[in-house]
C-alpha cells in the first residue's frame, strides 16, 4: 500500500482536478483548472429531505447522496464541456463530517480514480473552506495567498487558525461549545423560522432592529481566542419564553430577536477576530465557512478591518457553504506537493486540522502522531 501512496504521479502543468464533497447535507462536485480556475461547480442540497424534522437527518443524507451523486457529477461534467479523459486527478473529502455521508463521496471518487487510474487524494473540510477564500477573487486585488489568519464559521465548526507562510493551519481558539452556525440553526428553530436556519434568520432579521434586545455578547469578558454560543441560544430561549412562547410573537418582535441574535453573534465573531489580528501582527482575516455568506457579518468585519488595518476576505457567497469547488482546491494543492492516498482511504467524522489519520506516512507511521508528523495544509 505504501508504495502507491508515495508514488508521485506526474501532473500536467495546469491540472484539471475533480472535486467531491458530501460530508453533510450537501452533494459537490467540481472541476478546477490550475488550482484557481472554477470550469464547474454543482451542489445539491436537500433542504427538503430534512426540513421535516427540522435538522439534518444523517442516515436520510446519506441515502439521498446516493441517489444524486453521479448526476451531480455528471452535472459537473458537463458544465466544464469536459469528459472523464480530460481530469487530471480526483480530491474528495474524508473528514471531518457524517460517516455515512462521507462514504458516499468518498467510494464515487475512490472508484473513479481506480478505473481511470488517477491520481486521488483525501482532503480535510476545513482545509476545504480556509482555500476557498484563495480561490475568491477580488477584482484589483492579487489572489489571497499564505500567511494569514482563518476564520471557520461553519454550521459544526467555528475557531480561529493561523495559516503559516507555508500553508498550514494553526489552531488559535475554538468554540468551547456551540459552533455559530449550530446557534443560527437552533434559534431559527426556537423562532419558528424552519430549516435551514442561518439564511432564515439572516432575512428575519432584515426587518429587526438590532438593538431592541439586550442579548449577552458571548465570552466578552474573557482573554483568549475561544468562542461559546449555548449561553446565546439559551438567552434567545428565554426572550421568547418571556414573551409567551414562539406562537405567541408577533412579526415585529420576532425580527427583532432575530436581528439582536445576528449582532450579538456578529460582534462576538468580531472581537475574537480583532484580538487575533492583533496578536498576530497580521493584515488579511479570511472569514470562511457557511456563516462567512451572512451579510451582516461580512459588513461588520469589513468595517473592523478598516478601521484596524486589516483586510477582511470572504468567498463568494456560493463557495462559503458547502461546495466541492474548496475541496478540489485543496485537493489540488496536495497533488501538487505529491501527496497521494491509496484506495485504503477511510471516512472520519472528527479530525484536528492539520492532521490525515487516514494517510500514513512514508515510513509507515501515522501522520499526525508525534512520531511522524507530516503536513497537511492548504
Ligand atoms: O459550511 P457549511 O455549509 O456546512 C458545514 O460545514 O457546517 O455551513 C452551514 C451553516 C449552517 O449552520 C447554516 O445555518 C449557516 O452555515 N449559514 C448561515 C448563513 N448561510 C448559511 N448562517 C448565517 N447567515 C447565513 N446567511
Ligand atoms: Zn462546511
Amino acid at each position: 500500500m505504501a508504495e502507491s501512496r508515495t508514488r508521485i504521479d506526474a501532473l500536467p502543468e495546469s491540472p484539471v482536478v475533480l472535486g467531491i464533497e458530501s460530508s453533510c447535507d450537501e452533494m459537490a462536485a467540481a472541476v478546477l483548472r490550475d488550482g484557481r480556475e472554477i470550469l464547474a461547480s454543482a451542489v445539491q442540497g436537500q433542504e427538503r429531505v430534512h426540513a421535516p424534522y427540522g435538522g439534518v437527518v444523517p442516515e436520510l443524507a446519506s441515502r439521498d447522496h446516493v441517489r444524486v451523486v453521479s448526476d451531480v457529477t455528471e452535472a459537473a461534467l458537463r458544465e466544464a464541456g469536459l469528459d472523464l479523459d480530460a481530469i487530471d486527478g480526483v480530491a474528495v473529502t474524508a473528514g471531518p463530517g457524517l460517516v455515512g455521508s462521507l462514504l458516499v463521496g468518498l467510494s464515487f471518487a475512490k472508484a473513479l480514480a481506480f478505473s481511470r487510474r488517477l491520481p486521488f487524494v483525501g482532503v480535510h473540510h476545513l482545509v476545504g473552506h480556509l482555500v476557498a477564500a484563495e480561490v475568491s477573487q477580488t477584482p484589483g486585488r492579487p489572489p489571497l495567498e499564505p500567511p494569514y489568519v482563518g476564520l471557520v464559521v461553519s454550521g459544526g465548526h467555528t475557531a480561529l487558525y493561523r495559516v503559516g507562510s507555508e500553508g498550514r493551519p494553526e489552531l488559535l481558539g475554538e468554540t468551547r461549545d456551540d459552533a455559530a452556525g449550530e446557534a443560527f440553526d437552533k434559534v431559527a428553530k426556537l423562532l419558528g423560522l424552519g430549516f435551514p436556519g442561518g439564511p432564515a434568520v439572516s432575512r428575519c432579521a432584515e426587518g429587526g432592529d438590532p438593538r431592541a434586545i439586550d442579548l449577552p455578547r458571548p465570552m466578552s469578558r474573557s482573554q483568549g481566542l475561544d468562542f461559546s454560543y449555548s449561553g446565546l441560544k439559551t438567552a434567545v430561549a428565554l426572550e421568547i419564553e418571556r414573551r409567551g412562547g414562539a406562537e405567541g410573537l408577533d412579526e415585529g418582535t420576532r425580527a427583532d430577536l432575530a436581528a439582536s441574535f445576528e449582532a450579538a453573534v456578529s460582534e462576538s465573531l468580531v472581537a475574537r477576530a480583532v484580538r487575533a489580528m492583533r496578536a498576530e501582527s497580521s493584515r488579511r482575516l479570511a472569514v470562511v465557512g457557511g456563516v462567512a455568506a451572512n451579510r451582516r457579518l461580512r459588513r461588520d468585519m469589513a468595517e473592523a478591518g478598516a478601521r484596524e488595518g486589516f483586510e477582511a476576505i470572504f468567498p463568494a457567497m456560493d463557495l462559503c457553504t458547502d461546495n466541492a469547488v474548496m475541496i478540489a482546491a485543496a485537493g489540488t494543492r496536495l497533488l501538487r506537493r505529491g501527496v497521494r492516498d491509496d484506495f485504503s482511504l477511510e471516512a472520519f467524522s472528527r479530525v484536528p486540522i492539520g492532521e490525515a489519520p487516514w494517510r500514513r506516512s512514508r515510513d509507515g507511521g501515522e501522520v499526525g502522531s508525534a512520531a511522524a508528523p507530516v503536513r497537511v495544509d492548504a
